[in-house]
């Protein structure tokens, strides 16, 4: 079995680079730009993973990413992240990150970007991966603080495929966010969006109503709202879920109790993500593996969640096809 899911062509629509940063890399990283850690060891990083919600994580999560500085860094901090994709057979990323908490500590968003995008370009020449980069807003984070990191974006408008939200969900809804992003969409980028995690049923309808979100991430409190399921399904708009990630901040007890196979069986684009891999205990096909168990999946469903992953990807048509034809050669044994 265990072969079988890792092996699975798939591919992985959420996931924050900076969410990839393992302690070990952390404190490399610490050294060699003299950045002072609150933590004195990797086992003592490791311990303080233990969250009460998203808003306890993403504390730790920021504090972390004051490591990241010079474009190098980036370069690292993503080919890590592709070597580890590859073990799991990830033939497309499309990979977050968060611009604004890096400029927002004095490093240019070029410096982000670049050693990023470098990085994408190795994994695809070494790795055979296909990606695209998608740079979210911060939403604890004014309105302004995301038009000036949009303007910043624009020079490199050519190596971005979409602009997403993320960050402290309750309390910053969407639609704060609408002009931002219709400048984004005029400027051909695709969006997506973090909604329905902690926030409510009408932060899904928001994002998909006012920001023209292609597709939502995490989405898992759309069960509350038995018309917003009925239109998931109808338009197959996906889902990015991340069932690790919603463990770990308590959105579900656990595995068990997560409403994956339930929303999978009601037809909707479900799909399975690492989130913050180096936070939350595995990355997607550890995720794969213990959903499978919890909750029993079969093989056919996990032939499904793989085929739903390449659909909802921004692929363009002939490499979805290339991979989707890969996926059923693949279920054909
Ligand atoms: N940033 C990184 N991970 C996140 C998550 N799960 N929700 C919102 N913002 C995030
Ligand atoms: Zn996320």
């Amino acid at each position: 079995m265990e072969a079988f899911v890792r092996g699975l062509p798939k591919a992985e629509l959420h996931v924050h680079i900076e969410g990839t940063l393992e302690p070990e890399m952390m404190f490399q990283m610490a050294q060699r730009n003299g950045v002072a850690l609150s933590f004195e060891s990797v086992e003592e990083v490791r311990a303080a993973y233990e969250f009460t919600d998203l808003q306890s994580f993403l504390d730790i999560y920021y504090e972390g990413a004051r490591v990241l500085t010079t474009e190098q860094d980036f370069f690292d901090l993503t080919h890590a992240y592709l070597r580890k994709a590859a073990e799991d057979n990830v033939r497309r990323a499309e990979i977050f990150f968060d611009p604004q908490t890096h400029t927002e500590r004095g490093i240019p968003f070029e410096t982000a970007v670049t050693g990023i995008h470098r990085a994408l370009e190795a994994g695809r020449a070494e790795l055979g991966i296909s990606s695209g980069l998608i740079m979210c807003f911060l939403r604890h984070l004014s309105v302004e603080s995301a038009h000036r990191t949009l303007e910043q974006a624009l020079p490199f408008r050519h190596l971005l495929l979409a602009v997403g939200l993320d960050s402290s969900e309750v309390g910053n809804p969407p639609e704060a966010f609408e002009a931002v992003f219709a400048r984004a969409r005029r400027e051909g980028l695709l969006v997506v969006a973090h909604a329905g995690e902690e926030g409510p049923p009408a932060y899904i309808w928001k994002a998909l109503d006012v920001l023209h979100a292609r597709r939502i991430d995490h989405g898992v409190r759309a069960e509350e709202d038995p018309n917003l399921l009925l239109r998931l399904a109808e338009e197959r708009i996906p889902l990015t879920m991340c069932p690790f990630s919603n463990i770990k901040l308590r959105v579900f007890p656990s595995l068990a109790d997560h409403n994956l196979k339930r929303l999978l069986d009601r037809g909707l684009v479900v799909t399975i993500n690492s989130d913050d891999p180096a936070y939350f205990g595995g990355y997607v096909g550890d995720n794969y593996l213990a959903v499978s168990e919890a909750l029993g999946l079969s093989r056919e469903n996990l032939g499904t969640l793989a085929g739903n992953s390449f659909e909802a990807s921004f692929l363009r048509v002939e490499e979805r096809r290339r991979f989707l034809a890969e996926l059923d050669r693949y279920l054909a044994g």
